[in-house]
């Protein structure tokens, strides 16, 4: 997979992206699945759903170089998305889907921003903001049977968003894990902390 960022303020794929594309990528029902895409970014995650066999991958984000980034990237690698402008779900507030992923954003931050780059990374009190939205809203989103995957750190409490999921109907579980060195914007929030661990969730509608 070919993945290119050229747009200035379109967030790079990191190592959450690359394990969540890993993890779509091996999903069962992937296949023929409608996949949904919160905050593509650079696109890199619903690229490898497609190629995966996806039968259809729509894409949202606030951004529209995002969009555009991700439709161009779609092309060099051989596969189609359909890409939607808005907030979360509210592009395809009448749509649900057999799988929708996601890589929000995630670093615990005073505020979420309305616009610029940094869009891409403030995840407001506790990284929990656009989480606890996606889990309390995916549901509605999802055919019988569905599966939403969400990446995140341990500094946003992965209990909490098993919890989330478990009170909006879907049994939650941690399927992937990846231990690493504490990226720089949240080395500069968090001196302490030494490490970091990045996880794939997972929730399946009960
Ligand atoms: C952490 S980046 C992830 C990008 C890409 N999926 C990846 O993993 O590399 C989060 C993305 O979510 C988008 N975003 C932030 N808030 C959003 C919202 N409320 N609705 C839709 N997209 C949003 C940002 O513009 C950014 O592209």
């Amino acid at each position: 997979m070919h993945i290119i960022t050229p747009l200035p303020g379109v967030f790079r794929p990191r190592s959450d992206t690359w394990l969540l594309a890993d993890v779509v990528r091996q999903q069962d029902g992937l296949r023929d699945a409608e996949v949904l895409e919160l905050g593509t970014g650079s696109g890199a995650i619903a690229v490898s759903a497609a190629k995966g066999g996806a039968r259809r991958v729509t894409v949202v984000d606030v951004s529209r170089r995002a969009l555009a980034t991700a439709w161009l990237n779609a092309r060099i690698n051989g596969v189609r998305v359909v890409p939607r402008h808005g907030d979360l779900f509210a592009p395809v507030s009448e749509q649900r889907f057999d799988i929708v992923v996601s890589n929000p954003p995630y670093l615990p931050s005073g505020r979420i921003p309305t616009r610029g780059a940094s869009r891409a990374w403030e995840g407001g009190a506790g990284g929990r903001s656009i989480l606890e939205r996606i889990c309390s809203d995916v549901s509605q989103h999802l055919n019988p049977g569905g599966t939403v995957l969400l990446v995140h750190s341990s500094v946003n409490d992965v209990s909490r968003t098993l919890e989330a999921l478990e009170d909006a109907g879907l049994r939650g579980d941690v399927i992937a894990r990846e231990r690493g060195s504490v990226g720089p914007l949240l080395a500069e929030r968090m001196p302490d902390l030494e490490e970091e661990e990045i996880y794939v969730v997972r929730g399946r509608l009960r």
